[in-house]
């Protein structure tokens, strides 16, 4: 067996895996990336694009930021329709200028990989389903795979699990050490990608009658709309002509009107889901991003939680080696799941606020346009709201 050792080995080349991958190397510390599929692979993902300050100012700092704050669009506001009415939401003036950013999550990651490669730093890619952990109850965890048909083994001081919903390192947890909690919605997302002008230039929430709708973007040239749907649909099932028609039906009259429809780019079902891990530590190893927690995407805060994540992390893995302190690496769940359940609650409630549920009679949606109502008509909730979407301090 090949024999490699490091300081830190993540497991999982998302943007999990590789922003802490770019903060570990800025602080010194040495580490190895390995991935179970490849690089083009990673980046065939699509997923999606709204960017708190938090997390564009960490990208800043990891030194990834540039294209970002070239391409990136500067968003101070969201909108929200129900009743065919459109009410404009703005974060900035409610929260001292405060703004979101539109950059897709693959540019990220693209970004991510390209600033890695700049610097040499070492991913081992298509490890395939071969990758096991062990020994994270000890001070000497290792990772094992194979590779090109050859028996590896990496050793390391600590492992970030940054592998994902589906990834090995939390399924690697004895049962009795961890709780689960978990939500499944009943309903999907149908999301299309389509080089058209956006039909709103800020990102629009639909609550209506036939269902929730997104209206997003990644550029000024490119949409990216979304429409719930069932939670067994196929997307095979829905032609291009199909999408549009029913997206036309979940906008504003108005918009309905101007929206220029295309061919879509991509077009997939993601189902909706709430899922937390407690703890997200297990002795020498860590669990950040998507193999710790999933949010429902209305709110877009699965990749700000996951930045959040692994900034906390690579503190306190510096703070070990550099200040020999164990403080941060003892603190780092309790200070993750405070800032995760935080937004848990403000992605479902959104969600809960916007979809069209099959099991709620009249009364729960007579309670949902209540509380529309009230939110775009009272200053309190939508400082709230606000406060919520473009991120809690922490
Ligand atoms: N070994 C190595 N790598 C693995 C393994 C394994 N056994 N299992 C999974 N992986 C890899 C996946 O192939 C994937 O590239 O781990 C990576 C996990 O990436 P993501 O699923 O994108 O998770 P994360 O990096 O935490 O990103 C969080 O993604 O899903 C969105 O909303 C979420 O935006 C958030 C972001
Ligand atoms: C997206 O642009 O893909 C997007 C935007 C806002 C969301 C979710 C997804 O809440």
């Amino acid at each position: 067996m090949k024999t490699l050792s490091t300081q830190v080995v993540i497991v999982g080349a998302g943007p999990s895996g590789l922003l802490l991958g770019a903060l570990l190397h800025k602080a010194g510390i040495e580490h190895i990336i390995i991935e179970r599929q490849s690089g083009d692979y990673v980046l065939s993902r699509i997923r999606a694009g709204v960017l708190e300050q938090g997390t564009t100012d960490l990208l800043d700092y990891a030194g990834v930021g540039a294209r970002m704050q070239r391409e990136g669009l500067r968003h101070n506001a969201f909108a929200l329709i129900f009743k065919d009415a459109f009410h404009r939401i703005n974060i900035a003036d409610r929260q001292g200028g405060k703004h979101m950013t539109i950059y897709g999550q693959t540019e990220v990651t693209k970004d991510l990989m390209d600033h890695r490669a700049g610097l040499g730093l070492q991913t081992i890619y298509e490890a395939g389903d071969s990758v096991a952990v062990h020994d994270f109850d000890t001070d000497h965890p290792r990772v094992t795979f194979n590779k090109g048909g050859e028996a590896m083994e990496i050793k390391a001081r600590f492992i970030a699990g940054c592998d994902g919903y589906h990834g090995v390192c939390r399924a690697s947890v004895p049962t009795g050490a961890i709780q689960n909690f978990e939500k499944v919605y009943p309903f999907g997302w149908l999301g299309v990608l389509s080089d058209t002008p956006p039909v709103y230039h800020e990102v629009t929430y639909s609550n209506t009658e036939r269902g929730f709708a997104l209206s997003s973007m990644r550029s000024m040239t490119r949409s990216r709309y979304y429409i719930q749907c069932g939670i067994d649909e196929k997307v095979e099932s829905w032609s291009d002509e199909r999408f549009w028609a029913e997206f036309k039906t979940r906008i504003d009259p108005e918009a309905a009107k101007r929206l220029v429809t295309g061919p879509s780019l991509e077009k997939s079902i993601a189902p909706l889901r709430s899922f937390v891990a407690d703890p997200m530590r297990f002795g020498s190893m860590f669990l950040a991003g998507d193999a710790a927690h999933i949010v429902p995407p209305t709110g877009a805060k699965g990749l700000n939680l996951a930045a959040g994540d692994v900034n906390v992390l690579s503190q306190a893995i510096s703070e070990y080696f550099q200040e020999k302190s164990k403080a941060g690496i003892d603190n780092y769940s309790a200070r993750c799941l405070r800032r995760v359940w935080n937004a848990e609650r403000f992605s479902w409630w959104f969600t809960s606020l916007m979809h069209k549920f099959p099991d709620t009679e009249g009364f729960g949606q007579k309670i949902q346009e209540a509380e529309l109502d009230y939110l775009v008509h009272s200053e309190a909730a939508l400082q709230s709201i606000t406060e919520n979407y473009v991120g809690l301090a922490h």
